[in-house]
């Protein structure tokens, strides 16, 4: 795509984020081609009521499931605007980010299963994680990343998860996000996927973790939000 169209469509997706949700959506999909839509899944606290944007802490990183009950994704507060981006990819391919969500269009998520060799959070143990800014990476000797301690990968969750470092050759997964109502939604996801990789690497934990194939594929239709803290039991910084 050259620049032109470029600006074009960010200026689109920009004007779209002020608008309705699902023109936004609408937008998203008819631009980008990679926009994979899933259940539109509620993110919610442990009381089953929904997470305000303002209740994440920018200084935490949070957990949720999504789009499949076993697969989970990293949820951020950047703490400031982060607008629409491009991503591109190692084959030359472009898509467009959307950027952060809610009233400061602050929140963003990603799937945490890293694009490298796959390392996901377990209950024992993550891998990768995000580095807000008060936390910063002793790779890229900043905060504001997510990184993977398995190899060393980091990812800029301000420019739609590309890689910034290390041996990862594509960006995280972007999980799409839209506001409504006072109310954060998981709607789709964005770039190149992972799960049926994951799902066949991983068959013999998950089948322990969800007692069956299926049920860890089931797709999720509400989030829960935790802290990654309580979902692991060591979270690995490097
Ligand atoms: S699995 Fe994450 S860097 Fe290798």
């Amino acid at each position: 795509m050259d620049r032109r169209n470029f600006l074009k469509t960010c200026t689109a997706v920009a004007a779209a984020s002020l608008a309705s949700p699902s023109f936004f959506i609408n937008t998203l999909k008819a631009q980008e081609g990679s926009f994979k839509p899933y259940n539109k899944a509620p993110l919610l606290k442990k009381d089953g009521t929904p997470i305000k944007p303002e209740e994440i802490d920018p200084t935490k990183q949070y957990l949720f499931f999504y789009p499949h009950r076993a697969t989970p994704c990293i949820l951020a507060n950047l703490d400031k605007e982060v607008p629409p981006t491009e991503v591109k990819l190692a084959d030359g391919s472009v898509y467009k980010w959307q950027g952060g969500v809610g009233p400061k269009k602050s929140i963003v998520a990603y799937s945490a299963i890293c694009p490298h060799q796959l390392s996901y959070p377990t209950p024992d143990y993550s891998f990768i994680n995000y580095y807000p800014q008060d936390t910063p990476s002793n790779i890229v000797k900043r905060g504001g990343v997510i990184q993977c301690c398995a190899h060393l990968s980091v990812f800029d969750p301000e420019k739609g998860g590309v890689v910034l470092d290390g041996p990862a050759q594509f960006p995280l997964t972007a999980i799409v996000l839209t506001y409504e109502d006072g109310v954060l939604y998981a709607v789709g996801t964005l770039g190149k996927e992972f799960f049926e990789d994951f799902f066949d690497v991983f068959k013999p934990d998950l089948r322990k973790l969800y007692k069956s194939s299926r049920k860890a594929k089931k797709l999720v239709e509400k989030c829960e939000v935790i802290e990654v803290s309580e979902y692991a039991k060591e979270v690995i910084r490097c």
